[in-house]
Parts: C-alpha cells; structure tokens; sequence
C-alpha cells in the first residue's frame, strides 16, 4: 500500500480568530502513575537501546499505570486537581469533555463516569475521538461555546493507558508512548488573556499512517483484528508531522496577525523530539521558548499538551500576558494549533 509523506494538495490549513467573549485557561492538574518504565529496562526484554532511543526519540522513560487502571480513573484525579488550582467547584461546570486514544469502552462516555466521580452533577460530558490533537479540539468546543455565552466554565481531560493498547514485543512502536493525564479547567477571560486564534484540521489521505488494529492484505485496517495495537509507519509520520506543526502554527499566527518573534512560549505535542526540534528551526523559534517533557514522559496523545502546560506553569515559564503558542497533530491525520494569551492564574 503507498503512503505519502506530505499533506494532500487539496488541504487548507483554515485559521480563525476568537470571536465573543474571550475564554482562558483557569486551571490546570495532571495525574502520573509512579511506575518509571526506563529505556534500561526495555533493554532488558526488546532489542534495543537506550543510546537508540534518546537519539531517535528524546525520550528516556515513560509512566506505566498498574494493570486494570482505567483512563478516566486517571482522568477523574487530573480533573480534580485543575479544579483545585482553578478554585472552581465540580457542580459550577458546565461541561466536560474528556479525550482519549483509545476510550477505555465505546460507551458509556468517559466523560459521564468522571462527571460522577468528581461530582460535577450540574455539567454535560461527552468524549471526543481525534487522536492525539483530541484534547485541542476539546478546548476549542469549550472556547466557542463561551464565546457564545452558552456556558461559563468547562473541564477539557485527556486521559491516556496508552501501556495497555502496545505490542510490547514491537520495539518500533512500544518503547514511544506513555501513561497520563492531564486536565484543564476554561473560563470567561480576564482583561487581555484568552484565546486568540485556532487553525485545526485533518487529511484522511492519511488514515493508514497511525492505526489501532493491523493493517489488512487489501491496504485496510483490520476491523475484526481481535488482538488490536498501536500500528504506525514511523518515518512517513514523522514528516508529514513537521510540515503541519509549522503550517498549522504559521496559519494560526497570521490570523491573530503576530510574528513568530512574538511567541513567548511554544507548546507542541510530544511524539518526539525530533520533531519538534525540526518544526521549531522550520518556525524561527528558538529552543529556550519550546516546552520539552518527552524525556520524562514519552508520548501521552491526548495529554501531552495540559500535561506540558502544567509543568510550564510549575517551573515558572509562563506568565500574565505571553503569547503561548500550542500546536498537535494525530491519527486521522487530525492537527490543531492555538494562539493564546496567557491569564496569570490567582
Ligand atoms: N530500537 C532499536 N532500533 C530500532 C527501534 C528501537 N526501539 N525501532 C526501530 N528500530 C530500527 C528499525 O528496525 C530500523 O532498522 P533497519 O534500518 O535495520 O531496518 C532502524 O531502526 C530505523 O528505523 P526507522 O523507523 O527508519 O527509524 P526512524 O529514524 O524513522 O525513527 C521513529 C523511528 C522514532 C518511530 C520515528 O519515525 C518517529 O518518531 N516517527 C513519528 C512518530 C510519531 O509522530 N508518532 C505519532 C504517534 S501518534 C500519537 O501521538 C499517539
């Protein structure tokens, strides 16, 4: 079956500014299993290597959640927390969304079991499936339904057991991803902060690149695979992800009319560090303005960006008034970049 490694001719990468009342991140929280899972002990049952994977990956280790853990048990603990650091009660939201790759079940929605775990009895909750970019286009459903004044305060989750979807005996996809979660709390703006542009997507030319389920003789994926995995075609993956990460953010950035130079802080998915390297080079961004996690991480799809935005928040990297840049791309081929200027948290 081919596969390309550029995005469709035909695909435009539409921006849009916020319109209506302004919505900023109020509150942000993340759940991490202890487990450490290091690129040593993969050595130990994969043949691979360490030197191999932080060179290829960036990444150094993973967390793993015990066995039997569901996503939205992970997902429900990140919420709480950004409820806390937000000061925001679980009955005052409106609306959770939560995403996931995959959702622990088709129904019922995560989104509904973490509604009655915390406590947020007053809010509607659905999933929302697009991969990795999933948690983005969370935040973007919550923005626009504020900027409509439909609802005031929302809980966008990405919850990830990515340990439990891997072939662990394929070192080219198991030694990448990780388990989180990460959750964000969005609310009415105050004075300049809030969201400022989005630019989101997709290019279903390229479905086959990243799959659950193997791959079928006639070029489809296996919808009856009864063991399904985590399938990817690596390197196709990898460039077509540095030519979205720098059009998406590009798109984005002229839409609220700001220069690359103007970014303070670039947030991007984490699929790998080499990627993300490239796109910043291809962007003019320099490195001190990217956030970075993979190493301790590896990859947590739809959790790697609040989870990255937490730790920026935590080691002091982000505050009142920056332009924060964010930027993802997933299965689908699904991509969302976000403009936003930053609203110190109190
Ligand atoms: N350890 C040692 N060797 C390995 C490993 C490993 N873990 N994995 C692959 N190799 C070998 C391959 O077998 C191959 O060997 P060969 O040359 O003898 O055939 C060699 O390394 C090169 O393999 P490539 O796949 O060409 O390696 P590449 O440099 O492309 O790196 C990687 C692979 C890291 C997967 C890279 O392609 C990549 O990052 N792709 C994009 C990943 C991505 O963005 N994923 C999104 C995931 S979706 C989501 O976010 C959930």
């Amino acid at each position: 079956m081919a596969t390309k490694s550029e995005v469709a001719p035909g695909v435009r990468f539409r921006a849009y500014l916020s319109s209506g009342q302004p919505s900023a991140i109020v509150g942000l929280g993340k759940c991490v299993p202890e487990r450490v899972l290091t690129n040593a002990e993969l050595e130990s049952f994969l043949d691979t290597s360490d030197q191999w994977i932080t060179e290829r990956t960036g990444i150094k280790r993973r967390h793993i959640a015990p066995s039997g853990t569901a996503s939205f048990e992970l997902g429900a603990v990140a919420a709480e927390r950004a409820l806390a650091s937000a000061g925001v009660a679980a009955r005052d939201i409106d609306l959770v969304i939560v995403a996931s790759s995959p959702p622990d079940a088709p129904f019922p929605p995560m989104a509904c079991r973490i509604q009655e775990l915390i406590g947020a009895d007053r809010a509607t909750g659905y999933d929302l499936l697009a991969a990795c970019t999933g948690w983005l286009y969370g935040v973007s459903i919550a923005d626009t339904q504020i900027a409509g004044r439909r609802i005031e305060t929302a809980l966008v989750i990405g919850a990830e057991t990515l340990s439990r979807i891997l072939d662990w005996t394929d070192r080219s996809t198991c030694v990448l991803l990780g388990d989180a979660a990460a959750a964000a709390v969005i609310a009415p703006a105050r004075g300049n902060g809030g969201f400022r542009s989005w630019c989101l997507g997709s290019d279903g030319s390229h479905w086959n690149l990243l799959t659950y389920g193997a791959f079928a003789e006639s070029g489809a994926y296996a919808l009856h695979d009864p063991d399904p995995h985590f399938e990817m075609r690596g390197p196709e993956t990898f460039k077509v992800a540095v030519e979205v990460f720098v059009r998406e953010c590009q798109a984005a950035l002229d839409a609220a009319g700001v220069s690359v130079g103007d970014v303070d802080l670039f947030v991007p998915h984490q699929a790998n560090r080499r990627i993300i390297e490239a796109a910043a080079r291809r962007l003019g961004l320099p490195l001190n303005k990217v956030v970075v996690n993979i190493d301790e991480y590896g990859n947590t799809s739809t959790a790697t960006i609040p989870l990255a935005l937490e730790e920026a928040l935590t080691n002091g990297r982000l505050h009142s008034g920056d332009q924060v840049l964010m930027a993802s791309f997933g299965a689908g081929l699904t991509w969302g970049a976000a403009l936003l200027s930053w609203q110190a948290m109190d």
